[in-house]
């Protein structure tokens, strides 16, 4: 559990942009110190001096490929050898593809799973011993609400995030009652660049979404309530039961009518959308 923001230390993966800029901000805001990991330097370094002018964050960026497997032990190598003791942990990076058969990249799936599943479960067993050990601390895993249901043409991604929430969920129960809480960040479709990285940059624009604020503030909140999991938004937290009690078929089924593309493996970016 974050007993107090202030002066702590949290990692947070993914911080160049989107949710986990957004994290870096509000918990900054808070007076927590940061490490920020994502590849894009330069995004990471306007962000750690807009922080310290704001709140007099102190950030230590680490530019760094977490699809690359040696990458977490590297990471926490660096932090450790840094002298900062994380109480947080935000697992983040993350990105998802919208592709029919044809049009997969196998190695493209690959990385989205060293990073998504690997990178993510790697890094919570080296940060939550010694929280358990301090006996307070907190890990956030950002799932989806993907992970409630499969997605055709998203299929890796999707499963790759039911993963992270059956992993965060059953660590939740393993720590709960030892001072640490691990809670699932579920958000639905959310205003960053994530449709752009996932081959379909005009969705964003033609479906209901929530700001990256709205998002981090859920996630944040969940943490103090030490819940298991969070899907911010209600209407979102109503589609994650819903799909739970129709029939599987026909959630995945109706799941193609949001990134089915019109001229199947030429054009993602023509997904027919609800
Ligand atoms: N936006 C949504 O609608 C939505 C909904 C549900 C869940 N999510 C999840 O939210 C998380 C954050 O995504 P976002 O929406 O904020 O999208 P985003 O703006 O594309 O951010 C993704 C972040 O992950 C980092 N990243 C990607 N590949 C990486 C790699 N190989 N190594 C290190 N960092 C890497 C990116 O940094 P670099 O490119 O600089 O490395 C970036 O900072 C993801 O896990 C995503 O699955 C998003």
């Amino acid at each position: 559990m974050i007993e107090a923001y202030a002066d702590r230390w949290a990692l947070v993966t993914g911080a160049s942009s989107g949710i986990g800029a957004e994290f870096a901000r509000v918990l900054a805001a808070r007076g927590m110190h940061l490490v920020l990991a994502a590849r894009r330097q330069e995004l990471m370094d306007a962000l750690a001096a807009d922080l310290h002018t704001r709140h007099g964050t102190r950030c230590h960026i680490v530019p760094i490929d977490l699809a690359d497997p040696a990458s977490p032990a590297t990471l926490v190598e660096e932090i450790r050898g840094q002298g900062i003791t994380l109480e947080l942990l935000v697992n983040n990076a993350g990105f998802g593809a919208v592709r029919d058969v044809e049009s997969t990249d196998p190695e493209l799936m690959q990385n989205l799973i060293r990073l998504n599943i690997g990178a993510l479960t790697n890094l919570t067993y080296r940060v939550l011993p010694g929280m358990l050990e301090r006996g307070h601390g907190a890990v956030i895993n950002v799932a989806s609400v993907a992970a409630f249901q499969p997605v055709a043409y998203m299929g890796p991604y999707s499963a790759s995030k039911a993963y992270v929430l059956h992993f965060s969920e059953a660590l939740w129960a393993e720590v709960r009652d030892r001072g640490v809480t691990v809670t699932a960040l579920c958000p639905g479709v959310t205003q960053t660049e994530f449709f752009q990285v996932a081959g379909v940059p005009n969705w964003l624009k033609k479906h209901r979404s929530q700001s990256v604020d709205e998002v981090v503030r859920a996630a944040l909140k969940a943490v103090e309530r030490r819940r298991q999991y969070v899907v911010p938004g209600w209407i979102n937290y109503l589609l994650s039961l819903c799909v739970r009690l129709a029939p599987r078929s026909i959630v995945v089924k109706e799941s193609m009518k949001y990134f089915r593309p019109k001229n199947r493996g030429t054009d993602p970016n023509a997904a027919a959308g609800p």
